[in-house]
């Protein structure tokens, strides 16, 4: 069954990882993918749906920068004529470091890319799916947005906020058919999640043992928990973050 048939989706930090993975979920489902990342990896992942009969745009775009993210989602809007769904996937890790000592600007960049970054696509977007007569938004969060992990207070606060921001734009939006909602994931295999080990590797381990079922995630199985919500498999569904995480939280 194609789910997204005939639709337009706008994924950001789509060159990689999860981001990368959704959009190919996206495009075999039938949306035409706009497929927008700071990191010009972003034309591989066109070529990989192209390869599968997919239809996709690469757009270089800072979601830190408003005008990238308007620029974004006018290529949606000219390429091909609509936003159906829109994925605020893109963020970077921050640094690993214990409050007192976090680097300020550091904290910043974070935020700037984490929270502004995905506030941008959501006003952004709003804009645009209100013309169109509705639309669904997915961002993403993580566990660490909804527990303290030790050393990411950066990384934490702006997913927190994403959440927050999430239920905003779902209860100010609902009566104008646009859902809002997010995916908290716990510890994915991922390009972040392998620069993170490789910088410590004694964290491989831990990582493997966060979660109560065993291992890493796959990136697959985010991209499908974002296909829900991101569908109308999940037409009742807003202002929900949904947690994807091998029963992390349930403890
Ligand atoms: N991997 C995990 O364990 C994990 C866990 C919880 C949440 N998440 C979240 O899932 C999302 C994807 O993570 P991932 O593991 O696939 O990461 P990743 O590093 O593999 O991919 C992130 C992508 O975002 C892009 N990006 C970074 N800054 C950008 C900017 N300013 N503008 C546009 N694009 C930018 C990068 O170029 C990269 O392609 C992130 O929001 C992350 O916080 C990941």
């Amino acid at each position: 069954m194609q789910l997204l048939e005939d639709e337009v989706a706008v994924i950001t930090g789509a060159a990689s990882g999860i981001g990368r993975t959704t959009a190919e979920t996206f495009a075999s489902h039938g949306a035409s993918v706009v497929v927008a990342d700071v990191d010009d990896g972003g034309t591989d992942t066109v070529e990989r749906i192209e390869k599968n009969g997919g239809e996709a745009t690469f757009v270089q775009t800072d979601v830190s920068d408003p005008e990238d993210v308007q620029a974004m989602i006018e290529t949606a809007l000219e390429e091909y004529g609509g936003i159906d769904v829109l994925y605020n996937n893109a963020a970077i890790e921050g640094p690993v470091s214990r409050l007192h000592e976090y680097d300020d600007e550091a904290f910043e960049q974070v935020i700037d890319v984490n929270l502004k970054g995905v506030w941008y696509g959501i006003k952004y977007g709003i804009e645009a799916m209100r013309a169109d007569g509705g639309g669904r938004i997915v961002s993403a969060c993580s566990i660490g947005g909804e527990v303290a992990v030790p050393q990411y207070s950066g990384y934490g606060a702006a997913k927190a906020a994403v959440s927050n921001l999430t239920k905003h734009a779902a209860i100010e939006y609902a009566d104008e058919g646009i859902r809002a909602n997010a995916v908290a994931p716990g510890i994915v295999h991922t390009e972040m999640i392998e620069r993170v080990m490789a910088e410590n590797p004694a964290m491989e381990t831990q990582f493997r043992e966060t979660e109560p079922m065993p291992g890493l995630a796959d990136p697959e199985e985010i991209a499908t928990a974002v296909l829900f919500l991101g569908s109308d498999l999940s037409s009742r569904v807003t202002g929900v973050t949904l947690p994807v995480e091998g029963g992390y939280l349930a403890q």
